[in-house]
C-alpha cells in the first residue's frame, strides 16, 4: 500500500494546507505541487520566521526535494524570486528542487495581462481572479500553444514557438484594442529565466518513480480548494485547474494508486475570496469577527476574504470527491470567543430539503437557504494546544459534530499558525 500523502483543501482554498504540508513533511522524501500556479499563497511560520510562498512547495524548509509537477502553470520570475529569498536561510540546488519539463509557462506581459483584460471586460460576471494569468496559461496548454519549461533546454527552438504563441495572443490583443506583444522581449525573458532555471528542469515522473522504488514517502501538496475545481467546483467562479486529489496523479505522472492517504484540510468555519455563491456567508458582526480573529486577508492578493459558518454538506461533498481518508480541522482557536457556533447541516429551497450533490452551479446554489444547528462555544483560549485531552468539552463536541456530519475521521486539529500548535490525533496511514 502506498505510504504517500495527498493534501487537498475541502472548501474554497485558504484552509491552511501550507502549514499541514510542512507539518507532515518531516518524514517525506519529496513534496510535490501538482496544479495551480502562483495564484496560491502559503504562509509557513518556523522558529518565529514567516515564509510566504506562491509557487515553491512548502516542505522545502525541511531540505526535502521540492517538486513542481507538470500540472502546474509556472511563472518563472516568481519562482526565481522565491529561490533568491530562500537562499538567505537555505541551500536551494538541483538536489532539492526539481521543475517538470512539462510544466506550461505563465509569461509575464502575456498571460497576467490577458487575465486582467478578460476580468475587466466581464463586469458583474468577473470571476475575481488573482490576475496572475492562471486561466490564460491553462488555455494555452489545452490549446497546445503553451511554451513548456523543457523548451528552455532547447533555446534554438524558442523563436518558432514564440511566434506561434504570439499568432494567437496578438490576434486577441488586437481584437481587444491592446498593443501587440513583442517576440524579442519574450525571447529575452525566456532565455534569461532558462539560464537561471535549466539546472532544475527535469523528468518528474521518473524521479518520483525512483523515490517510490526506494520506499520514500511523497507528499502531494494541493493548492486552492475543491470548490474551486474547474470541473467539480462552483463553475464559472473557479480556478482553471483540477484541485481534487485525482489531479495528483495526472499533474505529476504517478499512477492513481500512488496518491496514497488523502488528507482533507478544512477550516473550522468557511471563507471564500472572489465571487460566487457562499450559502453560509455572514455579512454581520460575526463575519467581521471571524475575518479579524482569523486574519482572513489573502496572502497572494491582499484581498479580504468573505467569512461564514462551517458548511458541512459542502465539506462532505469535497471529501467524497477526493476520497478523503482523514481530515484536519484548522483555525479552531479562531472560534474561541464565540458564545454560540452554528454549523450548516443541510440546505433547502422554498422549504424543500435539497442535497448538495444535486448541483454546484451558482444559479441553483445562490437560492439555497442553509439549515443550521447551533452548538455552544467554549469561551476560553485554546490557542497553541497540543493535546486533545486539554480541549474544553464544547470544543471536543464541536469536532465530534463536524466529524459526524462530514463523515470523515479527524486526524489532527490546528490551534495556531506555528507548526508546533497542532493536536495530532492519529497518523495519516492507510489501513
Ligand atoms: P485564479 O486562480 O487566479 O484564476 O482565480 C480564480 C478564483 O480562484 C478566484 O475566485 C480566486 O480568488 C480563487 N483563488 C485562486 N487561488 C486561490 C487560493 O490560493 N486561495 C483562495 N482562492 C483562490
Amino acid at each position: 500500500m502506498s505510504n504517500n500523502i495527498t493534501i487537498v483543501g475541502l472548501q474554497w482554498g485558504d484552509e491552511g494546507k501550507g502549514k499541514l504540508t510542512d507539518f507532515y513533511s518531516e518524514n517525506a522524501a519529496a513534496i510535490v505541487r501538482f496544479q495551480g500556479g502562483n495564484n496560491a499563497g502559503h504562509t509557513v511560520i518556523v522558529n518565529d520566521k514567516t515564509y510566504k510562498f506562491n509557487i515553491m512547495p512548502s516542505g522545502v524548509l525541511h531540505g526535502k526535494l521540492a517538486v513542481i509537477g507538470n500540472g502546474v502553470v509556472l511563472n518563472m520570475s516568481r519562482l526565481i524570486e522565491e529561490i533568491t529569498a530562500l537562499r538567505a536561510d537555505f541551500e536551494i540546488t538541483p538536489k532539492n528542487l526539481l521543475v517538470s519539463e512539462n510544466a506550461a509557462l505563465i509569461i509575464p506581459g502575456l498571460h497576467p495581462e490577458m487575465d486582467a483584460i478578460f476580468e475587466g471586460a466581464s463586469g458583474k460576471a468577473a470571476v475575481g481572479t488573482t490576475k496572475r494569468g492562471i486561466g490564460p496559461a491553462y488555455m494555452d496548454k489545452i490549446g497546445r500553444f503553451a511554451i513548456k519549461a523543457g523548451d528552455l533546454l532547447f533555446p534554438d527552438s524558442l523563436p518558432e514557438k514564440v511566434d506561434r504563441l504570439l499568432f494567437l495572443h496578438n490576434a486577441i490583443r488586437r481584437g481587444c484594442g491592446e498593443k501587440e506583444a513583442s517576440a524579442s522581449h519574450i525571447l529575452d525573458y525566456l532565455n534569461e529565466c532558462g539560464e537561471a532555471l535549466s539546472p532544475f528542469i527535469g523528468n518528474v515522473g521518473q524521479r518520483l518513480y525512483e523515490i517510490k522504488k526506494s520506499g520514500g514517502r511523497i507528499i502531494f501538496e494541493g493548492a486552492q480548494g475543491s470548490m474551486l475545481d474547474i470541473d467539480h467546483g462552483s463553475f464559472p467562479m473557479v480556478t482553471s485547474s483540477n484541485t481534487i486529489a485525482a489531479q495528483a496523479s495526472i499533474g505529476t505522472g504517478v499512477p492513481p494508486s500512488e496518491i496514497g492517504f488523502v488528507l482533507g484540510i478544512v477550516k473550522a468555519y468557511t471563507t471564500r475570496v472572489g465571487n460566487g455563491f457562499f450559502p453560509t456567508e455572514l455579512n454581520d458582526e460575526v463575519g467581521e469577527y471571524l475575518g479579524k480573529a482569523g486574519s482572513e486577508i489573502g496572502v497572494t492578493t491582499g484581498r479580504s476574504r468573505r467569512c461564514g459558518w462551517f458548511d458541512a454538506p459542502l465539506a462532505a461533498r469535497s471529501a467524497y470527491l477526493s476520497g478523503v481518508n482523514g481530515a484536519v480541522i484548522t483555525k479552531l482557536d479562531v472560534l474561541d470567543e464565540l458564545s454560540e457556533i452554528k454549523v450548516c447541516v443541510g440546505y433547502e429551497i422554498d422549504g424543500e430539503k435539497v442535497p448538495f450533490l444535486f448541483n454546484a452551479k451558482d444559479e441553483a446554489m445562490s437560492k439555497v437557504v442553509p439549515i443550521y444547528e447551533t452548538l455552544p462555544g467554549w469561551k476560553t483560549s485554546i490557542k497553541g494546544m497540543k493535546n486533545l485531552a486539554d480541549l474544553p468539552t464544547n470544543a471536543r463536541r464541536y469536532l465530534d459534530f463536524i466529524e459526524k456530519h462530514i463523515g470523515v475521521r479527524i486526524i489532527a486539529v490546528s490551534t495556531g499558525p506555528e507548526r508546533s500548535e497542532t493536536i495530532e490525533i492519529s497518523k495519516p496511514v492507510l489501513r
